[in-house]
């Protein structure tokens, strides 16, 4: 037994949160792509089957109210909120984060010419340049919609290029590719410091860090549920309104889900008071009942202790590969710092795609992103680290 596996094996034995995979199905593949999709919780099930079979086939309508199926997305809302740092009555599920991106860009852009009277002198919308591309694609749009310019910058010029025309700044609270934590508190400061408003994606941070949206004032953000929240497979998305901006969010879909008199069938829209106005149209029941059930495997287990066994996992990852893979066979573009590091590794090396095929034949399951990188996930309620170690060494044997 090697050094390693025997130090695996003491951490293993001193996790916390060891008990919880077993609230997972998995088998025994090494399954590091929680960060794309994560594993399926075992309540899940059952709970579909009983939306489908006893709400659906035998309640039929009656679910919508005695079912509780119209509250679900405010429901639901809340049940998310501890985990990104949110009081209650600010989160909503539903749609895609793509949807969500665009109203909130949107909603922050008309609540920055809010509060510079209208005037339409804040006509830029900052995005972070190497920002997964849905984000880019619609901070585009929102940016032609808007009469706005937009100004894709890197992630470390954000602060250089706010100033008083800039209208919305969207970034990403963890890059899809590198695993960077950019520093959502002082970026947050910085935006708000030049009197804009910001949109924070959470898509890579929710359920794998503490991200505090209350306690740094961030303004508006969305993330998905179907990577560190196992939601499953477009799992609907959240956005997040701050208390405070809610009466004042003008969503650009408005919906008649989010009017104040959804079954008052009038013509002129009225938006309705709280995290309600952020939804469009009727809520995708299954998927989001289906997320509902995910998110019980929670109970008990706080934000914190995720991230302290994340860093423990990513850390003892990077001591395997540094041990195990010949040198300068990778390089690790994830930051080595905690406070700049989410919840995954990844290797950059030429022929990735190949040596990402060849980890899956054999049970290690990461991702390839193109051109070079080898993407690893850690997802603490199900990865131990046993399975990092023997992911370590079965990339340092294909590596070899
Ligand atoms: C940072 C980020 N934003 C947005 C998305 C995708 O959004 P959607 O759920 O609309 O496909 C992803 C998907 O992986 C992502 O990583």
């Amino acid at each position: 037994m090697s050094e390693l596996t025997r130090k695996a094996e003491k951490l293993d034995a001193a996790d916390e949160l060891a008990a919880k995979r077993a609230e997972f199905v998995l088998d025994d593949v090494v399954y590091l792509d929680g960060n794309s999709l994560g594993a399926l919780p075992a309540a899940v099930p059952g709970r579909v089957e009983d939306v489908v079979r006893r709400q659906w086939g035998e309640l039929r309508i009656r679910s919508w109210t005695e079912g509780g199926w119209w509250t679900a997305p405010e429901r639901i809302g809340d049940r998310i909120a501890p985990l990104v740092g949110a009081a209650a009555g600010q989160v909503v599920v539903g749609d895609s984060t793509s949807v969500n991106v665009f109203k909130a860009l949107v909603g922050a852009v008309r609540l920055a010419r809010q509060a510079d009277g209208g005037g339409l002198g804040r006509d830029e919308i900052v995005v972070d340049a190497t920002t997964f591309p849905t984000d880019g694609y619609l901070a585009g749009s929102a940016a032609r919609m808007t009469g706005c310019t937009l100004r894709p910058v890197p992630p470390s010029e954000v602060t250089d290029a706010l100033g008083d025309r800039t209208a919305a700044v969207l970034l990403n609270h963890v890059d899809y590719r590198t695993g960077r934590l950019h520093d959502l508190p002082s970026l947050t400061a910085a935006v708000h410091a030049a009197g804009a408003y910001v949109v924070w994606d959470l898509c890579h941070s929710a359920g794998a860090l503490p991200v505090g949206l209350d306690e740094h004032g961030v303004d508006l953000a969305v993330g998905c549920t179907y990577k560190y929240l196992n939601g499953g497979p477009g799992a609907p998305a959240f956005l997040y309104v701050r208390a405070d901006l809610q009466d004042r969010f003008d969503s650009p879909l408005p919906g008649w889900n989010s009017h104040a008199e959804p079954f008052g069938m009038r013509a002129e829209y009225e938006p309705a008071a709280g995290a309600v106005r952020g939804r469009v149209g009727t809520p995708d029941i299954l998927s989001m009942l289906a997320l509902e059930a995910a998110l019980e495997v929670w109970d008990g287990v706080t934000i914190d202790a995720v991230r302290a066994k994340s860093l423990a996992l990513t850390d003892f990852f990077l001591e395997c590969v540094e041990e195990y893979v010949p040198e300068g066979r990778v390089e690790c573009v994830t930051p080595r710092a905690h406070g700049e590091r989410g919840s995954q590794v990844a290797l950059r090396c030429p022929d990735a795609g190949d040596v990402m095929e060849r980890l899956i034949e054999r049970g290690v399951v990461g991702d390839f992103r193109r051109p070079d990188v080898l993407r690893f996930g850690f997802t603490p309620l199900y990865v131990g680290f046993a399975d990092v170690e023997r992911a370590a060494r079965v990339l340092a044997e294909e590596l070899a």
